[in-house]
């Protein structure tokens, strides 16, 4: 016999005499030694063809699961004559062997750990519901009840007396007799007959995978397992699990479908027939865990489910082939917005923008810095007229938020350091990569310091913020922007096998030699077509080609008053300069902006003048001024500028949910 012949042998053996599914018995045809093993184990109990399926299984559990020859062959006796009857006991009996150090097995204790000999009649079963049911408060039973039946499933298995009991007769139970509790009336039990899964309409030659029309009730009594905390579960172990089919793949007796919730993704196999669901579909499913290398893929684990029966939660149009394709336009994509964000990718630049806000809350947190949450309707400007969102608000004039700065630095007197997560506006006339109308603003305010504190500050966070992101979330990081690994093959969750971790301390850059360097470094201005001349403005291009040349972080500083906003404080070495600076990122230019806060009361009012602003609405932050006014900065992060440094995207609309800027407030 050829080799493959030989494997197909072993294959069928395996499957008629032990009992094994397709793709195991395949698998460990490979294998001969390792069949050898398995069929002298069954010859050595004559477990032949006929023997119940049950049986078979717990016994193949047993071989793969028990490591000592002697203590396999003792839990093998006790499936043989049906004292272990159940796969709960024989679970429980594997645990109890797997856990002693030498070959003596005690038979009482394995008894008494195991349930043998324990058989609860459904009648018991039902007895013993009741009793356990009235104990609980009726009120919580019926929110229980009502919210999930599978919780009170969970809740019985807590009852020492029920540990034994078959699922489906406590189920049958708690359908009996809670809907009579929660009215007020105990019924008595009637233990319900099981009701077997329909089976799908299809061509009755091909085996069908089993098929639940009742979602609920493919758990079995489970709880949820989030995909992505599959790999800590061992190995056979049945698992409820729900999501999304992310890729599928139907063939005539079998399906594989990678499935999708928030925590992960996972192969799943389908041995049989199933109704040919569409991507999208929601689905739960019931099934076995089995380790498999070849499973391996992007977020994927080496483990697939295999699946013993599911539910179609809901189903999904097959026109979901054509909406989003590899050709759609910028437009396209971003009108199904909605559907782009389940991609890979988009979900990853998601998830790794959760991780970002937790760390830089974590660090805020860890400082003991409160978080406050500022208006964002307001009367008052800070960074200019030009990008004011202005609306009639009760028939006066207001403003979306251009910044929440003026509002932190009135928590610093009550509050200390504190800082705000809230969306800034900026009526933007451009559609830049960096700029859009609505962004998620990070901004800190510290009570007192100096500039340099504020600038050393802003350094350990950023530094910080880069550590713990890739330690969390640095298989996302690196999927989404692979080139920044130094060794592809290294770690993905060491920060220095990233091109862009931050080195310390950072390049600090005034003003005045940002401009010697673009004139030395052949970057004109595009306003003028020449070089730079000091006051000039180096706007978004030509600060990318700068930092760009550097390749790093920068601490642009000192920036001449009259390009800054009203309320910086002055260089107390040159008053025509700022003690300010703008964070430069290689790649997408300005993602901080700072700066220290004019404190005396005079000098504030003299700013309001020289910009025209009106001094009467800004009163509460003036009087800040009057009454313990105190050198203090802060600065203000934006969030999707800081993704696309990450991760190195195209634009700052991909680092947001549903991105607003000029010409889109939709979907
Ligand atoms: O430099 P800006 O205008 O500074 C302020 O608003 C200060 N009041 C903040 C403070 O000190 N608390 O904006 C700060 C940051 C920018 O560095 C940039 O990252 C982001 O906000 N930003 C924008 N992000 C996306 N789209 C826009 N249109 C943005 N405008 C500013």
């Amino acid at each position: 016999m050829t080799d493959e012949n030989a494997i197909a042998a072993a294959a069928a053996t395996l499957k008629t005499i032990v009992g094994l599914d397709d793709k195991n018995a395949k698998d460990l045809a490979t294998k001969p030694e390792r069949v050898e093993d398995l069929l002298a184990l069954f010859a050595k109990y004559n477990v032949g063809e006929c023997a119940a399926r049950e049986v078979k299984v717990m016994l193949y559990n047993v071989w793969t699961k028990v490591k000592s020859a002697d203590h396999r062959d003792v839990v093998a006796r006790y499936i043989l004559n049906h004292k272990l009857n159940t796969t709960q006991k024989v679970d429980a009996a594997i645990r109890f062997v797997n856990g002693l150090k030498d070959s003596h097995v005690d038979g009482s204790a394995l008894e008494a750990e195991c349930g043998v000999g324990v058989h609860l009649s459904k009648e018991t079963v039902g007895n013993l519901v009741q009793k356990a049911l009235l104990k609980e408060d009726p009120q919580s039973l019926k929110t229980a009840w009502d919210k999930n039946p599978n919780m009170l499933l969970g809740t019985m298995r807590r009852f020492t007396e029920l540990r034994w009991a078959e699922v489906d007769d406590i189920k049958a139970a708690l359908d009996e007799l809670v809907p009579g509790l929660i009215a007020g009336v105990q019924v008595k039990v009637q233990p319900k007959k099981v009701v077997a899964p329909t089976a799908p309409t299809a061509d009755k030659d091909i085996p069908q995978c089993p098929r639940n029309d009742k979602y609920l009730e493919v758990a079995q009594g489970r709880p949820r397992t989030p995909i992505g905390d599959l790999a800590q579960h061992a190995e056979h172990s049945c698992v409820y699990i729900c999501g999304w089919a992310h890729r599928v793949r139907h063939q005539s007796r079998m399906s594989f479908v990678v499935l999708r919730d928030g925590s992960g993704f996972v192969q799943c196999v389908f041995d049989g027939a199933t109704e040919p669901f569409h991507r999208e579909s929601a689905i739960a499913i019931r099934g076995t865990i089995k380790a498999e290398p070849k499973a391996r893929a992007e977020l994927q684990p080496p483990l697939e489910v295999h699946v013993e029966e599911y539910a179609i939660i809901g189903g999904s149009d097959g026109s979901i082939e054509t909406i989003v394709t590899a050709e759609s336009s910028i437009d396209k994509l971003l009108d199904q917005r909605h559907l782009v964000l389940r991609g890979t990718i988009t979900s990853s630049v998601m998830k790794v923008r959760h991780e970002i806000l937790r760390a830089l809350r974590e660090h805020m947190w860890a400082k003991r810095y409160y978080e406050v949450t500022p208006p964002t309707l307001v009367q008052t400007q800070c960074e200019g007229g030009s990008t004011l969102f202005e609306f009639l608000y009760y028939g006066e004039t207001a403003y979306l938020t251009q910044s929440s700065q003026l509002y932190l630095e009135t928590c610093n007197a009550s509050l200390g350091n504190v800082f705000c997560v809230l969306p800034s506006f900026r009526a933007e006339k451009s559609k830049t990569k960096r700029h859009l109308s609505e962004y998620t603003h990070f901004e800190v305010e510290y009570d007192v310091c100096t500039f340099e504190d504020m600038l050393n500050n802003l350094e350990d966070m950023i530094c910080s913020l880069f550590d713990t992101v890739v330690a969390r979330a640095g298989e996302l990081v690196a999927l989404v922007n692979p080139s920044q690994l130094i060794d592809p093959n290294g770690s993905k969750t060491d920060p220095k096998n990233y091109k862009l971790c931050p080195k310390r301390p950072f390049r600090r850059l005034p003003y005045a030699d940002a401009i010697k360097f673009c004139n030395e470094h052949g970057i004109i201005n595009p306003e003028t077509g020449a070089d730079f001349k000091f006051g000039e403005d180096i706007t978004d291009q030509p600060e990318r080609a700068m930092v760009a040349l550097m390749g790093e972080i920068v601490f642009m500083t000192h920036f001449p008053a009259e390009m800054k906003s009203f309320y910086m404080q002055r260089d107390p070495k040159d008053n025509t300069l700022t003690e300010s600076v703008d964070v430069l990122a290689p790649g997408v230019g300005e993602i901080v902006g700072g700066s220290m806060r004019m404190y005396n009361y005079a000098e504030l009012m003299e700013a309001y003048k020289r910009e025209n602003l009106d001094p009467t609405t800004y009163y509460w932050y003036t009087e800040l001024r009057k009454f313990g006014g105190a050198p203090h900065g802060g600065f203000g992060l934006g969030i999707e500028r800081l993704i696309v440094w990450m991760l190195d995207l195209d634009s700052v609309k991909e680092a947001c949910l549903f991105p607003r800027y000029m010409g889109r407030c939709k979907p």
